[in-house]
């Protein structure tokens, strides 16, 4: 008998293990995490802001700033594909072509003093040889497909001559004019207002169906794990504290944290009005906690939380962080 799912999609791409500590500082930011997704599923990595999120995608992207971390351990197969984390040369090459990345920012993929036309041609240019002609045909039918309206005009536009909204779907049409295997969005829509937002997540699925790449949705925000996510995975301070099928993690959370993300409701709190849902604060690389990170703001912990607790299989590929997880059961037996 084989031991092999075979009713499984065959995973696009899997990071095991990446670690990594910022120059100077006492802890690892990133510590041991790992996830997967498929050709055509989405992936949604939430958590608080400081929670690792960005720094995760930016590594696998060969985009973190030369010198300013080190990479302790973490592979990443991609397409078949190892490749070290540690080597931002490998994950270069693969870059803008088999695996994407859209910012929350859309200035930050968009030149202001090129005209929107020009950058998307290059970029077509920059990973296949196009003629000219060919690169502005394929740049004009996927500025269509993003829906800019009379995309033949837009195509002199500069960045700012467009609307927020606009100006993300661009970099989306630049983000997947090369027909990506992956493509990682990072907090998207967090900048824009809710209609827009709306018809972003909207488009992002559109295309995803349309074409079967696999995508990892990078946010803070349950409504929108809710809204697209097939799997989650729960970062806290740098860890994968609780992952599995978007289903089991809605209906039957079960690390602390997620629980506290999904029940509180959001509240105002400090000077500048930050939102804050679960009471207290991400803990940074100066003040991490040892064993369970989140064991400062958790309601449950005891004194075996000064040891770090592993990510446990609670079943279906659901997979729990904690030391009293299934929390109703060890709970009460630990009372
Ligand atoms: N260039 C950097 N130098 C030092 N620390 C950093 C740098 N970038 C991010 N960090 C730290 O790494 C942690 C994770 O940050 P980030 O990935 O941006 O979080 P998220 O995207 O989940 O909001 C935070 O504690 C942050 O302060
Ligand atoms: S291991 Fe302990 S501190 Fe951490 S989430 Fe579980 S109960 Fe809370
Ligand atoms: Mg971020």
């Amino acid at each position: 008998m084989s031991l092999v799912n075979t009713d499984a999609p065959p995973e696009l791409l899997v990071v095991q293990d990446f670690s990594l500590r910022f120059r100077g500082a006492p802890s690892d930011q990133i510590n041991h995490v790992s996830f997967s997704v498929s050709a055509g599923k989405t992936l949604c990595i939430v958590g608080e802001s400081g929670c690792g999120k960005s720094v995760t995608s930016l590594a696998m992207m060969g985009l973190l700033p030369v010198g300013a971390a080190q990479i302790n351990s973490g592979q990443m197969l991609f397409e078949g594909q190892t490749l070290n984390l540690a080597d931002p040369k490998a994950m270069r090459k693969i870059r803008g072509s088999r695996m994407t990345m859209i910012f929350q920012e859309p200035m930050s993929s968009l030149n202001p003093v090129f005209r929107i036309g020009d950058q998307i041609v290059e970029a077509v240019k920059a990973h296949c040889d196009a003629t000219d002609a060919q690169a502005r045909d394929r740049a004009v039918a996927m500025l269509q497909r993003v829906g800019i309206p009379a995309p033949e005009k837009r195509m002199r536009d500069y960045p700012h001559q467009l609307s927020g909204g606009m100006r993300q779907r661009v970099m989306i049409a630049m983000a997947l004019v090369n027909d990506p295997a992956l493509l990682i969005a990072d907090e998207p829509t967090t900048a824009l207002d809710v209609t827009i937002q709306a018809q972003i997540l909207e488009l992002i699925r559109d295309l995803q169906a349309e074409t079967g790449m696999g995508t990892i949705m990078i946010t803070h925000d349950l409504g929108v794990v809710a809204e697209i996510a097939d799997t989650v995975a729960v970062m806290y301070a740098g860890t994968v504290v609780e992952t599995g099928p978007a289903e089991r993690i809605f209906n039957d959370p079960q690390h602390p944290y997620t629980i506290g993300l999904m029940s509180s409701i959001p509240q105002l709190t400090g000077a500048r009005g930050r939102l804050s849902t679960v009471p207290g604060m991400v803990p940074t690389a100066q003040n991490m906690p040892t064993g369970c990170r989140f064991a400062t703001r958790c309601p449950f912990a005891r004194p075996v939380c000064a040891t770090e607790p592993p990510l446990v299989e609670a079943g279906d590929g659901h997979q729990v962080a904690c030391h009293f997880a299934p929390l109703e059961i060890k709970l009460k037996e630990s009372a």
